[in-house]
């Protein structure tokens, strides 16, 4: 066992760990709970013990939709599938280990490096494929440029402790968000702009139900920092990015 010196001396620890296949948890919730709801707990423990801030990363999906407001950070959880249900009791286990964890939900990830929605869709317009998207699931898609900034900002400003909405500034449907995407492509190629359907969720069974509404309401967070970037300028940076990576 090491002692609190040999770890070295830190003042923030950020947890982006986490079990994040949401159709995957259904079926392993074992897994899914000791990297959601335990190793938080452990992580948020240690800070306490080493005199370190924890900064723990959740998610909207604590959410259920069924509403067309925008969440608050007071408002009760309410996951609809097992993913949600393990961060929404992974928040509970940090705060009860220490109550000076700051916890960030960010939402609808996206960003050069791996695959995500808009990176996966940009290889189907370079492929030509015809694509439906379903257009009753809405959220807040987040530049991860924007999202990491947004969290240091929270770091070095020491902020208070407690749950944080840390998201970009537009809510879409997932129809709209892939328009975003579409848009930036013909501007960054000069191809037109590639053809989409609209379609029902229904259309696409998923083992873990999606929320139709997980919109998080960033008002809180902009004491401290904000996003700056709309959606398509950020969609502009993307796509230069993936089309030529440096
Ligand atoms: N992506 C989204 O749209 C989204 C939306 C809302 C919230 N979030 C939250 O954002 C955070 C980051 O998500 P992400 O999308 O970046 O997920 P991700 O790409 O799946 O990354 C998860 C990270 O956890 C690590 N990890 C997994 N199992 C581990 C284990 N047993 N021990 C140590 N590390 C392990 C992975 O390491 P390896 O790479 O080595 O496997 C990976 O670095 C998570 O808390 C997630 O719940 C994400």
């Amino acid at each position: 066992m090491l002692g609190a010196g040999e770890y070295g001396r830190f003042d923030w620890c950020l947890n982006l760990a986490a079990y994040t296949n949401v159709d995957g948890a259904e079926t392993h919730v074992r897994e899914a709970t000791e990297l959601n709801v335990l190793a938080p707990g452990y992580l948020a423990a240690a800070c306490l013990a080493l005199g370190a801030r924890l900064v723990h990363v959740s998610t909207d999906y604590v959410f259920g939709g069924g509403t067309a407001e925008a969440y608050s950070e007071n408002d009760p959880m309410a996951p609809v599938q097992k993913y949600g249900e393990t961060k929404a009791d992974g928040e509970e286990s940090v705060i009860q280990a220490n109550l000076a964890t700051i916890i960030a939900r960010v939402s609808w990830l996206y960003g050069p490096s791996k695959r995500c929605f808009p990176v996966g869709l940009i290889e189907n317009f370079k492929a030509g494929k015809p694509l439906r998207i379903v257009d009753d699931q809405r959220g807040v898609p987040s530049y991860t440029e924007e999202v990491s900034r947004m969290l240091l900002d929270l770091m070095e400003a020491n902020a208070e402790a407690g749950i944080y909405h840390v998201a970009g500034s537009d809510a879409v449907n997932r129809f709209e968000y892939a328009e975003a995407v579409a848009r930036a492509y013909s501007r960054a190629t000069g191809a037109a702009k590639p053809e989409m359907t609209p379609v029902a969720s229904s259309e696409f069974p998923t083992p873990a139900k999606r929320p139709d509404n997980s919109v998080l309401n960033t008002e809180k967070v902009r004491k401290y920092t904000k996003p700056h970037m709309p959606i398509d300028a950020a969609m502009d940076s993307l796509v230069h990015r993936v089309l030529e990576p440096t």
